[in-house]
C-alpha cells in the first residue's frame, strides 16, 4: 500500500516536471479573447480576418482545456458595447457566430461539453437564438467542460437585471429587503450556478475588464499576455497556467 502510493506520488511530480500535470488549475477560466482586429491590420487584411482565425483559436482552447480537465471555461465572444461597432462588422461576427454554432455541436458532444450562454440574448438576431437554444439543449447532460460564451454581455447590463428581478422579488413578498445576501443576489445572475472564475486572461496586451463579470471577479487572479486573441496557443495557455500556479490566493487573509 505505501508503495503504491509513493509510486502514484512519483508518477505526479514526475507529470507536474514534464508540464503535463498541475498542482494548482483553476477550476474556472474566464478569457477577454482581444486583437482580432489589430492581428488582421498588421497583415493588411480586414477585421473579420482577425476574427475568422479568432474562431479557430477557440476550438483549440476550448479543446486544450477540455484535455486538461478544466471545470469551466468563459469566453467574452461579444459584448453589449460592441453592438456599436460598423454594422458590416457587427453582422459579419453575427454570421461567424452562426457559423460556429451550425458546425461545433460534434465536438461538443466528443468532449462531453456543456454549452451555456450569458448576456442580453434578446438582442441576438432570433436565428442565432434558436441555434444557441438547440446547442444548450442538446449539450445538457455533458459531464465534461462547462463552456460558457459571453454573448451581447455586459456585467452594468447583468446586474441592473439582476437588481430589477431582486427588487420585484421583494415587492411581490417572496421576501425582505433584509434577506437579500450575496447568495441569493448571485442567483439572479446570468452565471447562476457556475463558480467565480479562478483565473482571468486577457490577451492583447490591453489591461482592463471591459465589463466582463464585475461580480464574479472580485477575487479573481488575472493574467495579461501581449499576444493577439488568434495567435493564443497551448504554450501561450501553459504559460498563463503556470503563472496561476505560482500565485498566492489569500482572499483576504493571511498565507496559511
Ligand atoms: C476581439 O477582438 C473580438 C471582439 C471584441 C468581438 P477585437 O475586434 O476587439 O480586436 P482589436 O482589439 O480591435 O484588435
Ligand atoms: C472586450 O474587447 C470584449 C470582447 C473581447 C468581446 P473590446 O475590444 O471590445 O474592449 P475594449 O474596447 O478594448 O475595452
Ligand atoms: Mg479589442
Amino acid at each position: 500500500m505505501g508503495r503504491e502510493i509513493l509510486d502514484g506520488v512519483l508518477s505526479l511530480v514526475n507529470d507536474v516536471s514534464k508540464g503535463k500535470a498541475y498542482m494548482a488549475l483553476p477550476e474556472h477560466i474566464a478569457i477577454i479573447m482581444d486583437g482580432n482586429g489589430r492581428w488582421a491590420q498588421q497583415r493588411g487584411l480586414p477585421r473579420i480576418a482577425g476574427h475568422q482565425q479568432g474562431v479557430s483559436t477557440v476550438r483549440k482552447v476550448v479543446e486544450e482545456c477540455s484535455r486538461l480537465g478544466i471545470g469551466y471555461l468563459t469566453l467574452y465572444a461579444f459584448s453589449s458595447e460592441n453592438w456599436a461597432r460598423p454594422d458590416d462588422e457587427v453582422q459579419s461576427l453575427m454570421s461567424l457566430l452562426g457559423q460556429y454554432l451550425g458546425t461545433e455541436l460534434p465536438l461538443l458532444v466528443e468532449h462531453q461539453i456543456r454549452f451555456r450562454v450569458i448576456g442580453d440574448l434578446e438582442k441576438l438576431p432570433q436565428a442565432i437564438r434558436e441555434s444557441l437554444n438547440e446547442t444548450i439543449e442538446r449539450t445538457q447532460h455533458n459531464r465534461g467542460l462547462t463552456l460558457t460564451l459571453a454573448l451581447s454581455y455586459g456585467a452594468r447590463d447583468e446586474l441592473l437585471r439582476a437588481v430589477k428581478a431582486v427588487a420585484e422579488e421583494v415587492s411581490c413578498g417572496k421576501y425582505f429587503i433584509a434577506d437579500i445576501d450575496e447568495e441569493r443576489f448571485s442567483e439572479h445572475l446570468d452565471t447562476k450556478g457556475t463558480p467565480d472564475p479562478d483565473l482571468l486572461i486577457r490577451t492583447s496586451g490591453e489591461m482592463r475588464i471591459s465589463n466582463f463579470l464585475l461580480w464574479q471577479m472580485a477575487y479573481t487572479e488575472l493574467y495579461f499576455c501581449s499576444c493577439f486573441w488568434p495567435d493564443f496557443d497551448a504554450a501561450e495557455l501553459k504559460a498563463a497556467l503556470d503563472d496561476y500556479e505560482s500565485r498566492s490566493r489569500r482572499f483576504g487573509t493571511v498565507s496559511s
